[in-house]
């Protein structure tokens, strides 16, 4: 996407140093940009745990990068073979939930079986976690040609703005480019098509109000940043006309693993005969799992994201800083569960790479007949 008039993507080889990945610190977002080198495996684990990235096809590519740089590192150890398939296990136990990431892991050591020397080794994970990556890039853009459809047809029914609720962020910063959930807003913008979306805060961590709002105002996107709890409002008095949303993980039955409170979107949605779409790279399904709500592991992060909020200091002074604040009483425990899990019969429809299909087996075959997967 265009980040003050230059083409960014969220991750990179440093410009200068083949031997160093850069990614976007996260963290820091909306108040600061800075990209955050990593140029070993236990730098990869890092940002992938403590969220410098998140967002599922980010993670994914993440783990591939770090896979190469765990070659990097091990190049001239005796047990390099080792050393990688240590750094997979290392990688995959960083989050639970999102299922790019052990994707992005098998994909990388089904190549490291077919290679016989370091040398091979490094190469051909360099320029493996490449593929994923522009992989990534091109399903995303066909999400968005796809999805460009049901705004399209929203659009030529009603002659006026089309609005759309999102949740958390399936934004091009939640990916390598165009993002899942945002990649049809993107190409309906660019096509012409008046939208606004409304951006739902997504407490904890704030990702709706912190990343989406921050790369749809970069992209000059309208939009409107709300409190988790107003899009059931909202869709009571026909001010939403679709939802779209992203996904951690979905089963093979179309049941959607997604930021903590999509379900409750859901649920207004279909209350409200409000359209509430998935939009999915083919790489966040997991084909192994049925149901959902019994399956999909739900990561528990510290209960400090919920009791703690961080922001910048509004004063006078240039040098505003940004700061963390207690926003409960001290001696609270607080839970913290990061995904919830929508059933697919409130589900109107997944939007993926390949078209868009209903959420449920026959559904999800139709586009993806050969598939299959097998957990590392
Ligand atoms: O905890 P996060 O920020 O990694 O959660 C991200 C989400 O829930 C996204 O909606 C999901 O990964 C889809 S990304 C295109």
């Amino acid at each position: 996407m265009q980040l003050h008039g230059t083409p960014t993507r969220t991750i990179r080889f440093h410009p200068n140093e083949v031997s160093l990945v850069q990614v976007i610190d996260q963290r820091q977002l909306p108040h600061d940009f800075r990209w955050h080198n990593l140029s070993n495996v236990d730098d990869a684990a890092y940002a992938i745990k403590n969220m410098v990235v998140r967002g599922a096809p980010l993670i994914g590519a993440t783990a591939a990068m770090g896979m190469y740089l765990a070659a990097l590192e091990s190049q001239d150890r005796e047990n390099f073979l080792d050393c990688i398939r240590a750094a997979a296990q290392r990688l995959g136990a960083t989050r639970p939930t999102a299922v790019n990431l052990q994707w992005a892991i098998a994909q990388q050591l089904s190549v490291l079986d077919q290679c016989s020397t370091s040398d091979e080794a490094l190469n051909r994970l360099r320029s493996n976690a490449e593929r994923l990556i522009e992989q990534d890039v091109s399903q995303c853009y066909e999400i968005g040609r796809h999805g460009l459809s049901l705004i399209q047809e929203i659009y030529e029914k009603t002659q006026e703005t089309v609005n759309i609720l999102t949740h958390c962020n399936a934004g091009w910063l939640a990916c390598v480019d165009w993002g899942t959930a945002t990649s049809p807003i993107y190409q309906a913008h660019d096509g012409g098509i008046p939208v606004h979306v409304w951006v739902d805060e997504t407490r904890p961590r704030n990702q709706g109000a912190k990343l989406t709002a921050w790369e749809l105002g970069q992209h000059g996107v309208p939009h409107t940043v709300i409190p988790d709890n107003t899009g059931g409002h909202l869709m009571q008095h026909g001010s939403v006309d679709i939802v779209i949303v992203g996904s951690d993980r979905t089963t093979r039955q179309g049941d959607v693993a997604n930021k903590i409170g999509t379900y409750l979107k859901a649920l207004a949605a279909k209350d409200n005969g409000v359209p509430f779409y998935v939009a999915l790279p083919s790489s966040t399904i997991d084909w192994d799992l049925g149901d959902g709500i019994r399956e999909i592991p739900i990561e528990q992060r510290s209960d400090r994201e919920v009791k703690h909020m961080s922001g910048k200091i509004i004063n006078d002074s240039s040098d505003s800083q940004i700061a963390e604040v207690l926003i409960c009483p001290e001696f609270s425990p607080a839970a913290n569960y990061g995904f919830d899990v929508t059933p697919a019969r409130l589900v109107t429809g997944l939007i993926t790479e390949k078209g868009i299909c209903e959420a449920s087996e026959a559904g999800l075959r139709s586009l993806f007949p050969t598939e299959t997967y097998a957990s590392v």
